[in-house]
């Protein structure tokens, strides 16, 4: 029988979202769910119940009515002790639970016999995910949000203008951390006509950041900031003190900070201090999205917008919220897909699979029974393997540029050495051996593999995915072969008459138009992904 998806109204206060909107409520009817909305649900998001009836949902008046009613309940925020007490046993929920920092909630959770996916415990790394991933759109509307309060606090214009009135400047922007909600934050100011600078520990974003239309600002100092799973890590005593060095730099400079550092299950690195705020000019702004986890300023005060030394810090943890249509929508498709996922068979039935990486992870309690943490990933995976000789090098690096290691380079520069008189010998020993036909061929292979090689190194990474579209596109080589097979009979036989069996041209007519799909579906993406660079 079909399961029923309740969708409760956020009862934490000012919270605007709600965690389906109608166009998806459609859209899970149409995988064979009956849906129930709690009356108001959302009105602070602009969704009446009438779009929501409209929509195939029942709307029911009250959280008793709509939690006894449903199977599965979709939320935001993780339940309040008095929503866990009007959950039937058995019931799923899907929502926000942070398991690590509610060890309670967990308890209480698991004592009504629930099975809680917590979304906020997907496996982001797993490419699979990402379209599940509520974390990275909700970071991403944020860092949207924050440049438009910052904007709002702000007494002048984000572009620089030449006008009869005179010559206006454009602001500087300064954002702290390039992860998801700062490259939102970079890509917002950079599109009002900001200078953007930005800094992060890890230096794989850089390029994310140049991309954007920002300026990476480096710290003074040698050390790789990537803690594993895309995350930073605590850095070292020399690290924060150059990067306080350069931050105090920034912040004389900048008309507008916005700090979203973050660190997995540790406070909110302190990057602005009290005194770099004292140096900022009257009328500067201070936007802290890490001012829930206690912040990266140390003048912050979560939930509030604060004047000090002339400075507007704003704290608020609700930048999601206050774009509650946008957000809501965005956290809804995150969670249709997560449902479709659950609901392969398209009947209004879950089958929550705990041998599905992306399921397992997510999964925090199933069936009453507290499964989380997740078990560490499998060892098998390529990456991690591949990462490590990359994070051993660093330290070698590090010393290099300290003056006390001296052995790093000539180090490296002997096993480059090394691969190189290897490389020759094999070479020579196939050159020297092998028939000329495939010589021929070898020649065109390494040749192919050193342009490949260059081409890919030198697109910026940002374009990574448009080019390996458009290589997947060039790559339809079989449509050569196919083409090669089709051509005798289609143009009257090849000279020596030696026609190929029907079969094997039906094959072959087959290949090129599976080929085909391949060929202009890789093309269309591609220009598909391009035209999102465009402005
Ligand atoms: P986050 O919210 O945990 O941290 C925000 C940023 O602050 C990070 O970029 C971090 O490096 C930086 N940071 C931490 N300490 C700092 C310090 N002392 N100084 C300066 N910066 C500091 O991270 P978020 O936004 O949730 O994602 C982190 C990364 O994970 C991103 O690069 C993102 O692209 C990646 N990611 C990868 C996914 C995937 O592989 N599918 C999915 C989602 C995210």
């Amino acid at each position: 029988m079909a399961l029923v998806i309740g969708v409760a109204k956020e009862t934490a206060a000012g919270e605007k979202r709600v965690a389906s909107v109608p166009e998806v409520v459609e859209k899970l009817i149409k995988l064979g769910f009956s849906v129930a909305v709690e009356s108001g649900a959302g009105d602070a998001a602009n969704f009446s119940d009438d779009v929501y009836r409209a929509a195939g949902a029942e709307v029911v008046s009250g959280a008793a009515a709509l939690w006894a009613k449903s199977d599965i309940v979709f939320k935001l925020r993780a339940p309040s002790v008095q929503e866990i007490g009007l959950m039937r046993e058995g019931t799923t929920l899907v929502s926000f639970v942070w398991p690590a920092q509610n060890p309670e909630l967990m308890q209480q959770l698991a004592a009504k016999k629930a099975t809680v996916l917590a979304i906020d415990a997907l496996p982001r790394q797993l490419s699979r995910a990402q379209k599940m991933d509520a974390l990275t759109s909700m970071a991403g509307v944020s860092g949207y949000r924050a440049v438009i309060e910052a904007a709002n606090a702000f007494g002048r214009f984000f572009n620089g203008q030449i006008t009869a009135a005179g010559k206006i400047p454009p602001a500087k922007v300064f954002i702290a951390g390039a992860g998801v909600a700062g490259l939102a934050a970079i890509g917002t100011a950079a599109n009002l006509g900001a200078i953007v600078r930005a800094n992060d520990t890890r230096a794989e974003v850089a390029d994310q950041v140049v991309s954007l239309g920002g300026e990476f600002v480096k710290v003074d100092y040698e050390e790789e900031g990537s803690g594993g799973g895309g995350y930073a890590k605590v850095m070292s005593e020399g690290f924060q003190n150059a990067q306080r060095e350069m931050y105090a730099k920034q912040a004389k400079d900048a008309d507008i900070i916005i700090t979203t550092a973050l660190i997995p299950g540790k406070p909110a690195p302190k990057l602005i201090t009290a005194e770099m705020v004292k140096t900022m000019k009257p009328g500067s702004v201070i936007v802290d999205m890490a001012a829930e986890q206690g912040g990266n300023c140390e003048l912050t005060e979560p939930g509030q917008a604060v004047v000090r030394h002339g400075v507007t810090i704003v704290g608020y943890t609700d930048l999601a919220s206050r774009l509650a249509k946008q957000s809501s929508t965005l956290y809804s498709n995150n969670l249709l897909r997560l449902t479709e996922e659950l609901c392969k068979t398209k009947d209004g039935v879950i089958d929550v699979n705990m041998d599905d990486e992306a399921i397992r992870g997510l999964t925090v309690i199933k069936d009453g029974g507290i499964t989380w943490p997740p078990p560490a990933p499998k060892p098998s995976a390529a990456p991690p393997a591949a990462a490590k000789p990359a994070a051993a090098a660093k330290p070698a690096e590090k010393s290099k540029g300290h003056g006390h290691g001296g052995g790093g380079a000539p180090a490296s520069a002997t096993s480059t050495a090394i691969t190189f008189a290897v490389a020759a010998v094999v070479f020579w020993f196939i050159g020297a051996s092998a028939p000329a036909a495939f010589l021929a061929h070898f020649t065109v292979f390494v040749l192919a593999c050193f342009v490949g090689y260059m081409v890919v190194w030198n697109v910026t990474p940002a374009l990574h995915t448009p080019l390996m579209s458009v290589t997947n596109a060039i790559s339809s080589i079989i449509a050569i072969g196919a083409l090669v097979q089709v051509a005798p009979p289609l143009l009257g036989g090849a000279a020596g008459g030696d026609r190929p069996e029907a079969w094997i041209v039906g094959l072959a007519v087959l290949a090129i138009a599976l080929t085909s799909i391949n060929m202009f579906g890789g093309f269309a993406v591609t220009r598909r992904m391009l035209e999102m660079f465009r402005k």
